[in-house]
């Protein structure tokens, strides 16, 4: 399997030139195929990149849309784009961590919820806008939030 996981990253990784201007992009692809970056995947494209694991471990944990963890059930993404910003996305990112006691980029502890945020959805005239499970919900509020969560399994 770790030997899977290395095979997969170097894969990818082969497709940028070394060095810390790939990261980003490297990190975004590896998400995309596995859905997180584990501790052992960061590892390996430190190693692949040729770049200190301290500075991989630093930009996965600054950007909170790197997950470290499988994603649970539902993945919740709020849009942290200008518009939804404008309209109140903050609070609706807040309510969502209260609610679930979780923090964004973090799982529930039974794995139905995982918490993300993004940037625009291309749907700002809803905004401010959640994704759960790749439907776009719009208009959201605080309480129309905890209404709607109630609904998912
Ligand atoms: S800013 Fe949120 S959908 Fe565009």
């Amino acid at each position: 399997m770790e030997e899977n996981l290395q095979e997969q990253i170097k894969e990818i990784v082969k497709k940028f030139p070394k060095g810390q201007d790939s990261l980003i992009e490297v990190l975004h692809k590896i998400q995309e195929r596995f859905g997180y970056i584990s501790e052992e995947a960061q590892k390996i494209v430190a190693k692949e990149l040729r770049i200190s694991q301290s500075k991989v471990f630093g930009v996965v944990t600054f950007y909170h849309f790197f997950r470290q963890e499988p994603i649970g059930k539902h993945l919740i993404t709020v849009c942290r784009g200008t518009a939804c910003h404008v309209r109140g996305a903050g609070r609706v990112a807040n309510a969502l961590e209260k609610t679930l006691g979780i923090k964004v980029g973090q799982t529930t502890k039974d794995r139905k919820f995982t918490l993300g945020v993004a940037r625009c959805f291309g749907a700002c005239g809803l905004a401010p806008v959640v994704d759960i499970d790749g439907k776009t919900y719009g208009r959201m509020n605080p309480n129309k939030m905890k209404e709607l969560l109630a609904k998912f399994e």
